[in-house]
Parts: structure tokens; sequence; C-alpha cells
């Protein structure tokens, strides 16, 4: 793609972000983006209008009613064409855990005592702790550990324990704490040469780049819209073909209805409106770095997303060295990003000292960070980590900018 001379505008993109002109927060480097995103106006904006005009309950014969739901319904497709799924394939839930949890309640039936489960040891536990809890319907659980050399989950171990009996596999699209980028579209040819159930948990992945989840072929993908720019929502991506067969979970009237048997109580309507303004965000952007064209959406994501994975790899690798550099810190995973090898999650610990007193002389200086376990407590477990301590995590997404990477090494380097 001829992008080599294009690069992300980021004083336009932070233009887009009240936060940063907000008194409370503009003074601030914001880097726990992994936590939870700021949310361009576009969103802010979508929903005081929601709130203002069309409040009410949604899918009526009246004016205000009919605009409710009508957005509703638009916000769900152009987020479909944004990942290249169907608009009955989409399921908007309160969060990644309880998309995941309703899942899981719903894949039980498919299994037979001694049926095996894959889960890993890299994940966060939304993905991890519904599917152990089907060994409760005689599933045989399986962990699949990565590589305490690599950090990576590497497929050939995979391999090792895929049986005949393998029914579902869970596995992350990108740690939160390790940051590297497993193979989801290798990882789930292999799973369906032996009719295995794929779950792939897109949390840590789909603030850096939008999925095509029918180019992973992967049979559910999962992420949290308060991540990718948007309100405390999350999406949960089921093929059809599944989602068709699955018991239903929500009213019995309602048996068929997928994908609505797999979200019960159904999305929050004013959040769910907003989400018109991610896709609203992602047009400007594209529009101001490549102008007005006919491409599809999802064509129009290909190119923001590279254009994203450009800008994060420039303004995320010199902390990697820097960490990695530093004698008396860790570094957990891989020290460069190499062709989006690692999303800029970056996680560390420090000799001699508590991820605590760093996060907090990070945050005495105006560095917005955390240290915790960010509930891949068996990741850092692995890692010989003690989860209640935890790393000190710095997440990058795009809008952040050179002056915030200048803000933090200047702030580490003060802190011997
Ligand atoms: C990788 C990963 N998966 C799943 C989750 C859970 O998401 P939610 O808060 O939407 O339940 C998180 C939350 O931090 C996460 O980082």
């Amino acid at each position: 793609m001829a992008l080599q001379n294009i690069e992300l505008d980021s004083e336009y993109v932070r233009s887009q972000f009240p936060a940063f002109n907000d008194q409370l927060a503009k003074d601030w480097s914001f880097f726990e983006n992994a936590g939870g995103s700021y949310v361009p106006k576009n969103v802010i904006d979508q929903l005081s209008n929601f709130m203002t005009s069309t409040k009410v309950q949604p899918y009526a014969d009246y004016a205000m009613s009919k605009i409710a739901g009508d957005n509703m319904d638009k916000a769900t497709k152009l987020f479909s064409q944004m990942i290249n799924a169907k608009e009955n394939e989409i399921i908007i839930g309160g969060s990644t855990s309880i998309n995941l949890y309703v899942l899981s309640n719903a894949l039980k039936y498919i299994l037979n005592p001694g049926d095996e489960v894959i889960v890993t040891n890299q994940d966060h536990e939304a993905n991890i702790s519904p599917w152990r809890r089907l060994n409760q319907n005689g599933a045989k659980i399986i962990e699949w550990k990565f590589s305490l050399d690599t950090h990576d989950l590497e497929i050939d171990e995979l391999k090792k324990l895929i049986s005949p009996k393998t029914k579902i596999l869970a596995v992350t699209h990108c740690s939160n704490i390790i940051g590297s980028i497993n193979n989801i579209k290798e990882i789930t040819k292999l799973a369906h040469e032996y009719n295995i159930i794929v779950i792939a948990d897109g949390v840590s992945y789909a603030p850096h780049g939008f999925p095509n989840v029918k180019d992973l072929d992967v049979d559910f993908y999962t992420f949290s819209l308060y991540k990718t720019y948007g309100p405390h929502l999350a999406l949960l991506y089921g093929k059809e073909e599944l989602l068709k067969k699955l018991p239903n979970q929500n009213h019995e009237f309602l048996d068929g209805q997928y994908p609505y048997t797999i979200n019960p109580g159904g999305p929050n309507h004013e959040e769910l409106v907003s989400l018109i303004g991610i896709y609203e965000y992602f047009t400007n952007l594209y529009i101001h770095h490549f102008g007005s064209d006919e491409l599809s959406i999802l064509l129009r994501i290909k190119k923001i997303n590279e254009l994203i994975a450009t800008h994060e790899e420039k303004i995320a690798n010199p902390i990697l060295e820097y960490i990695s550099e530093r004698k008396d810190f860790n570094l957990i995973g891989k020290s460069k990003i190499v062709n989006k090898n690692r999303a800029p999650t970056i996680s560390f610990t420090k000799q001699n000292k508590s991820s605590k007193e760093v996060s907090d002389f990070l945050i005495s200086n105006k560095i917005a960070t955390r240290n915790d376990n960010f509930y891949a407590w068996r990741c850092l477990q692995a890692l010989g980590i003690n989860p209640k301590d935890g790393v000190i995590r710095i997440s990058l997404v795009h809008y952040n900018n050179k002056n915030d990477v200048d803000n933090l090494i200047n702030t580490l380097e003060k802190y011997i």
C-alpha cells in the first residue's frame, strides 16, 4: 500500500478528543489506555443528542422512538461493516466479561463428558474462568502455557495439546501484559482441522486496529468498546451458522431470534447509539488523511489501521528501547515492534522496588499509569511476579504523541 509518505496527523487526532483540552486532564501524559481510552467528540455528541431528544423506549411509531430505534440499528450495522461481519452476527453487551460468560453458558450444551477445552495462561481472566468452569459439565481443561523464554504462545506447543476430544479453544489475540500479537488466523486454521470452536479475545488488539473477522475466520471474537474510543460496552461477534444453533440464553419467547438469544437484557440504548460517533471519528480521520473517495468502510478501516500502526510503532519503540536497556528494569515481552508483532502495551518491573512505588512516582509527575495484575494473574504468576503488586503498565494508542513519550522517558530517567 502506498502509505509511505502519509503520517498520522497527531495534532488533528488530539483536536478530536476534548479530554486533551480539559482543565483536569490536559496536563497529564495519559498511558492507561489499555484500561480505557478517551472518547472523541463525535461520541459525546451522539450520546448527548440521544439523551436530549430520543431518550424514550425505542421502536414505537412516534418520531422520537422511531429515530432512537433507527439509530440503534445504524450503530450495529456500521460496526458490523467496520469488522466485516453481518449485522446479525454482532452482540453489543455490557462488557467482554459478561459477553463471554453468557457465551460459555450457551456453548456448554455442545460438550459431552470427557471433551476437552483449551485455555491459555496468557489471557485476561475474562477469557479463562468461563471456560475453565465448564469442568462442572464434565469437560477436561487443558492449559496452553506461553514460553518463558519468548513470552509467546507457541503454535507448536498447541499442536501437542489438541486431540480428537478438543471442542473449544479460548485464546487472546493480544495479551494485556505481554503485548505480543498472536496469529489468530493460523491458530484458527489449525483448530478448524479438528472442528474446534475458537473464541478470540481482541480486547487488547482492537484499540490498535479493528479486526477483519472473516479474514481471521475465527468463530467468536470479542472486544471492549470502552477501550476503542467508545462508552462502557463490549462487542461479541459470532459466526451466523453457530449463533443459529446456540441455545437461547434470553427470554423464552425470543427462541430462535439470534443474536438476541446471546444478549439477555440487551444493550444500553444511549451508549449503543453513541457508537455511531466512533464510526464518524474514523471516517473524519480517513478523509483528513486520504480525502473523500468511494472506498468501502472496510477498506478505509484497513488503511487507517496501517496509518495507526506506523504511528504507534514510531512512538512506542523509543520507550521499549529505553526500558529494555535500563539494567534495573525488567521488560516483559518483545523489546521492539516490528511489522505489528506487538501492541504498544508495555509492562515492566523494577529491581528492588515495588511496582506500586514506581507507579506512584510516575503519577506524582503527571504520568497517568498504574500498577496491577490487570486480571491476568495467571500470566503474572507464570512470570514469577506477585499479582498483588503486579507490573507497571504503560499503554499507548494513536492519540499519544512524542511529547508524552519524552515526558515519560525524562521522568523515568529521574527515577534511579
Ligand atoms: C485482554 C482483556 N480481555 C478482557 C478484558 C475484560 O473486558 P471487560 O472489562 O469489558 O469485561 C480486559 C479488560 O481489561 C482485557 O484487558
